[in-house]
């Protein structure tokens, strides 16, 4: 594993940043960590690396017990809202944290190049930061985290002030860290991002988790079908074994079907093109992460 956590509890006074979570990455994982403001997200990543001391309950990251020094150096890091020296160049803030990570010149040389080629920054070499725009800090900051090729990443919002393109770039970028057998452990609220990224999320309320479980698992298939004819159905059509509405989705009707899927969408194509009835669209509906998201939020949403 390389983080274990085990009803861990963070108190500010009175209030329960964390009220006894409990979770588990497993290596080569892209892991999503959601929930709303003040859910006790940030607390949690600062506390796996040692820098906010639990209250109560334990965690572990790489086998190690959190803060063990020796593992700091396998782990790179993206805080939120965070700030980078304003009077370095891109280049020579890389060097510098290369250097406190003990990179060795001539590979800090080869890295730096190659990162500010992948994340968009080259050409850009002699503008010092202050001159950055946000969503520049944003990618220098995620060159810092990848510079000494740790073997863990954790990114507290990456993509925040990215434009799309951007935002696509480091998506991409994090799937090849993943296939180079890097475990990423990524804060976020921004869902579709996370839908699309990750292979496991988890959902902190209140400092509790309220849901975990792979993106599949949890965007699993509905029962039903979104369907699309070149012009829309007749009313009161009947159609056997199955029933067709309206849909929130413009141009689109919704279609459920009896239990046996697979046949039951072969009599449906039949019945359709008997009644020539021409086909445009045809896709299985999936519960999203963001549907998931909001009815959580709504609900009270009892801890796991
Ligand atoms: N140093 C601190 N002192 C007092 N309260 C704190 C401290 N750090 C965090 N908190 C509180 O703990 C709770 C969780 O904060 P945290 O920063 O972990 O939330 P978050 O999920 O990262 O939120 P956001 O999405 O806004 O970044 C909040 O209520 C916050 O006010
Ligand atoms: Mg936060």
């Amino acid at each position: 594993m390389v983080v274990t956590v085990e009803n861990l509890e963070k108190h500010y006074g009175k209030l329960h940043a964390l009220g006894g979570v409990s979770l588990r990455v497993e290596p080569g994982t892209l892991f999503g960590l959601l929930g709303q403001n003040g859910a006790g997200k940030t607390t949690l990543i600062k506390i796996l690396l040692g820098l906010v001391a639990p209250t109560a309950g334990s965690a572990t990251l790489l086998g190690a017990p959190v803060g063990t020094v020796a593992v700091r150096r396998e782990v790179g890091y993206l805080p939120e809202d965070h700030r980078l020296p304003e009077y370095h160049t891109g280049p020579s803030l890389l060097h510098f944290y290369g250097a406190l990570q003990g990179m060795p010149r001539r590979e800090r040389l080869v890295r730096i190049p190659y990162l500010l080629e992948l994340l968009g920054l080259k050409g850009r070499e002699k503008l010092r930061v202050r001159g950055y725009s946000k969503g520049m800090k944003q990618r220098l900051g995620l060159a810092q985290a990848l510079m000494h090729k740790p073997r863990v990443l954790f990114l507290d919002e990456p993509t925040d002030g990215v434009d799309p393109v951007g935002r696509r770039q480091i998506r991409e970028l994090l799937l090849e860290e993943q296939r180079n057998g890097v475990t990423v452990f990524v804060n976020s609220h921004l869902l579709g991002e996370v839908e699309q990224l990750c292979d496991r999320v988890a959902i902190l309320k209140k400092g509790l988790l309220v849901l975990q479980g792979t993106v599949a698992e949890l965007t699993r298939s509905k029962g039903s079908w979104l369907v699309a004819f070149e012009q829309s159905p007749p009313e009161g059509t009947a159609w056997q074994g199955m029933r067709l509405e309206a849909c929130d989705r413009p141009g689109l009707t919704r279609l459920h079907l009896e239990p046996n899927e697979n046949q039951a969408i072969d009599t449906f194509l039949e019945q359709a093109s008997s009644r020539a009835m021409r086909l445009r669209h045809l896709e299985r509906e999936r519960g999203t992460l963001e549907d998931l998201y909001l009815e959580l939020a709504d609900r009270g949403g009892a801890a796991q």
